[in-house]
């Protein structure tokens, strides 16, 4: 039911995006480096995501098996409504009211990592409510903080702007939208915009 709810959202966005001629969000598609050696050698990496239909948690995984990272899933107390309407009307107002669900876990140690993924998909333009509260549980002074989004067409949209609104003091390395699959993002894109963090 999660699935058939992304795919018909996915189709919607794709073509209403596909009608405007953009591919907004996406990495670019300049010569990747070459990423034999991890990019974040010497650093702890966090790779944390919220996914809600397994997207976001696909790239999640790819990010960190390139980057030597560990995995955390976001997690709310409350699960979301499976029927799509309902779905995406809860998801609008918690986002209009900038409501921060109850989350199942925290990150043991987080003062430990150098280095924090954080990754969401794009719901009505911008990051899931749980996201909001996960980025509002700690303190994230002295850390790079990477975004990643994944999409049903509409690319970035406020997702990256959003975040940094929110957090106004942290350190963002450049964010990536990625279109949402099950199978996660193209390898090219992904290498890409890793190989481009590297120093
Ligand atoms: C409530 C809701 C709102 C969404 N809003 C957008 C949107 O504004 N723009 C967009 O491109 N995709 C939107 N999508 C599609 C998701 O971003 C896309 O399917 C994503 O890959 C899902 O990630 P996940 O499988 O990790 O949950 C929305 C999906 C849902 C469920």
């Amino acid at each position: 039911m999660k699935r058939m709810t992304q795919l018909i959202y996915s189709g919607m966005m794709f073509l209403s995006v596909a009608a405007c001629g953009t591919d907004s969000g996406e990495t670019g598609t300049s010569t990747p480096k070459d990423l034999s050696q991890q990019p974040f050698t010497g650093k702890k990496v966090l790779v944390a995501y919220y996914s809600y239909s397994g997207n976001t948690q696909a790239v999640a995984r790819q990010i960190a098996q390139a980057t030597g990272g560990e995995l955390f899933a976001i997690e709310t107390v409350q699960t979301y409504p499976e029927r799509y309407n309902d779905l995406t009307a809860q998801a609008k107002r918690e986002i209009n009211a900038g409501f921060m669900p109850e989350l199942k876990a925290q990150v043991p140690q987080m003062e430990t990592y150098d280095v924090v993924f954080i990754g969401s998909p794009n719901w009505w333009g911008t990051y899931a409510p749980a996201v909001r509260t996960f980025l509002s549980q700690y303190d994230f002074s002295g850390k790079q903080l990477v975004p990643f989004f994944t999409h049903g067409g509409g690319g970035m949209q406020r997702c990256e702007s959003d975040m940094k609104v929110q957090l106004p003091q942290a350190q963002f390395l450049p964010a990536a939208a990625f279109p949402g699959r099950a199978s996660g993002a193209s390898a090219d894109k992904l290498q890409n915009w890793l190989g481009k963090l590297l120093p």
